[in-house]
């Protein structure tokens, strides 16, 4: 760790998520009131690898609090799991007087942080940005509560035509192994059965289910799936497999995809990205490294990297019961 640290880089990493350029706003900021330089890294680690820098000022950051998506742009850069593009990188960043990063994104991010930093003794700081909320050492993920937003938002939508045909509709929402996404807005969005990675409700109750809301008067159903779902099909093989075990479901298919992380972000994660952002360049400062920054029971705290990577989320129980009383 140097001296003082006197030039911090920030990147957006992996898949971005809507809070990222609140972050960002945030970081470069933070480092103008300490006057500390700042240098944006675009393109993630690949911007690193290729020297693809601009130094910011608060003013670079104007207007873009409200903005989805990343004005840094992000990627997934394989070269970065090399020694040599770790070399590349960190080359570039001596070049450059950079003392330290922030990196915003997930946990596939964090972990190259990780190494980098063991590789190198370079101080390092994460900012959790990703829909899935799947980091451990933070309540909240940067966009979790935008994307939920976003999906009660379609499927409120999907529900105004399936009542209007008596259907069922199957909606795919974003989480490749976790279900914080598919639990949270199924239960906001009134959904009949919510499948999630972390559970396995079996195909036999699942038909259960359907068959017992259609006896109790309801005329369409809204079932909400995540794309890691451990049932192990996907919502066009649930299709099917009801289609064929229900003759009297209409039965329809919805995949949010994408949609999912954009848009503007909501008042709540540009609140905490701003939180984060503070939080993430004073611990640099402070002399903090290879940590991520959370937020637990609204303290903004601080998380070995290697922690919040390896440590698993948990689905919330009592939600999962909140959900079976809803469907009754
Ligand atoms: O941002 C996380 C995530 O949304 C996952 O839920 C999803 O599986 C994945 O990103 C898809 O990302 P991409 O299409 O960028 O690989």
């Amino acid at each position: 760790m140097p001296d003082r640290i006197k030039k911090i880089g920030v990147l957006t990493s992996g898949g971005d998520s809507p809070g990222m350029n609140a972050a960002l706003r945030s970081v470069v900021r933070t480092c103008a009131y300490h006057n500390i330089i700042c240098v944006g890294i675009y393109r993630g680690y690949q911007g690193m690898i290729e020297g693809d820098f601009k130094e910011m000022n608060a003013r670079s950051v104007n207007n873009i609090i409200n903005k989805g998506g990343t004005i840094l742009k992000s990627a997934r850069s394989t070269e970065f799991r090399t020694r040599e593009g770790r070399e590349k990188a960190y080359d570039n960043l001596k070049a450059e007087g950079i003392d330290a990063f922030v990196v915003i994104g997930g946990d596939g991010s964090f972990t190259g942080a990780m190494i980098f930093s063991e590789e190198y003794s370079f101080p390092v700081m994460g900012i959790p940005g990703t829909i899935d909320n799947d980091i451990f050492g933070t309540n909240f993920t940067l966009g979790f509560d935008t994307a939920l937003n976003t999906v009660v938002d379609a499927i409120d939508k999907i529900r105004d035509t399936a009542s209007s045909h008596n259907r069922l509709f199957f909606v795919e929402v974003m989480g490749r192994d976790v279900g914080h996404i598919a639990l949270n807005a199924g239960v906001g969005a009134g959904a009949e059965e919510i499948l999630i990675p972390e559970e396995d409700l079996g195909l036999e109750r699942l038909l259960d289910s359907l068959k017992r809301s259609k006896r109790s008067g309801k005329s369409s159903s809204i079932v909400v799936v995540a794309e890691g779902d451990k049932i192990g099909k996907n919502v066009f093989e649930l299709k099917e497999y009801v289609e064929e075990n229900l003759l009297d479901y209409d039965v329809r298919v919805s995949v949010l995809g994408h949609m999912q992380r954009g848009g503007t972000p909501s008042c709540f994660d540009r609140v905490l990205a701003s939180r984060m952002g503070v939080k993430a360049v004073e611990s640099i400062i402070e002399g903090s490294t290879n940590y991520m920054v959370g937020v637990i029971d609204d303290k903004m705290v601080l998380t070995p990297l290697e922690k919040a990577i390896k440590g698993h989320t948990k689905i919330d129980v009592e939600l999962l019961r909140v959900s079976d009383i809803m469907t009754t």
